[in-house]
């Protein structure tokens, strides 16, 4: 298999077909090709171009809280651990930059709970978050699960 990378700008016309791809079925919801441009430093890829088998996204909300987002995995591709990898680099990423709680909202709960995810109710989460769902075709009736996970970070210097 091959590693999973930090996407480059050449990666986001196959992560915006995957993303879409899944999104028309209803499984994720879409993302329009200016915000993959707009946040590409977010996604992580497993293969590139049109070798491609994976993406996820990390994005940072706050100073404490980061979503993890539009995790895909192509249909071929999928039960072989794409998606644990892709999972498991974001919450690496988060751990890195000292993020000590990450959430998700996502059709698939019972993937993430794999991971140490807990649902909570999506009103427990910041003001900040529902800025993106104003925006969502969407909104307010997406039926997304929320998630959250703790990351277990030493304490910072003071
Ligand atoms: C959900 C998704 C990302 C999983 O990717 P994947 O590469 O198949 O996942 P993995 O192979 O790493 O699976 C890890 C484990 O989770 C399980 N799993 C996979 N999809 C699952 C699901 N929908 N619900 C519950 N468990 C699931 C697998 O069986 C596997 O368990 P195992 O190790 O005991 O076999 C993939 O099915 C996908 O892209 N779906 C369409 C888009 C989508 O729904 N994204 C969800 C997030 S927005």
């Amino acid at each position: 298999m091959e590693p999973v990378e930090k996407a480059t700008i050449s990666d986001v016309g196959q992560m915006h077909r995957l993303i879409n791809y899944f999104a028309d079925k209803d499984e994720m919801l879409p993302r329009p090709l200016s915000e993959i441009y707009e946040n590409i430093r977010d996604y992580f890829v497993v293969g590139h171009g049109d070798r491609m088998v994976g993406c996820a996204a990390l994005h940072v909300m706050w100073s404490d809280l980061a979503e993890v987002k539009s995790v895909a995995v192509t249909e071929e591709g999928q039960r072989q651990g794409v998606g644990s990898l892709l999972v498991e680099s974001c919450l690496r990423e988060a751990a890195e930059i000292g993020l000590p709680t990450v959430f998700c909202l996502t059709y698939k709960p019972a993937f993430f709970e794999r991971f140490g995810f807990s649902r909570i109710d999506k009103m427990e989460l910041p003001r900040k978050v529902w800025t993106e769902c104003y925006h969502c075709p969407k909104f307010p009736d997406c039926g997304e699960v929320a998630l959250i996970y703790s990351l277990d970070l030493p304490a910072a210097a003071e």
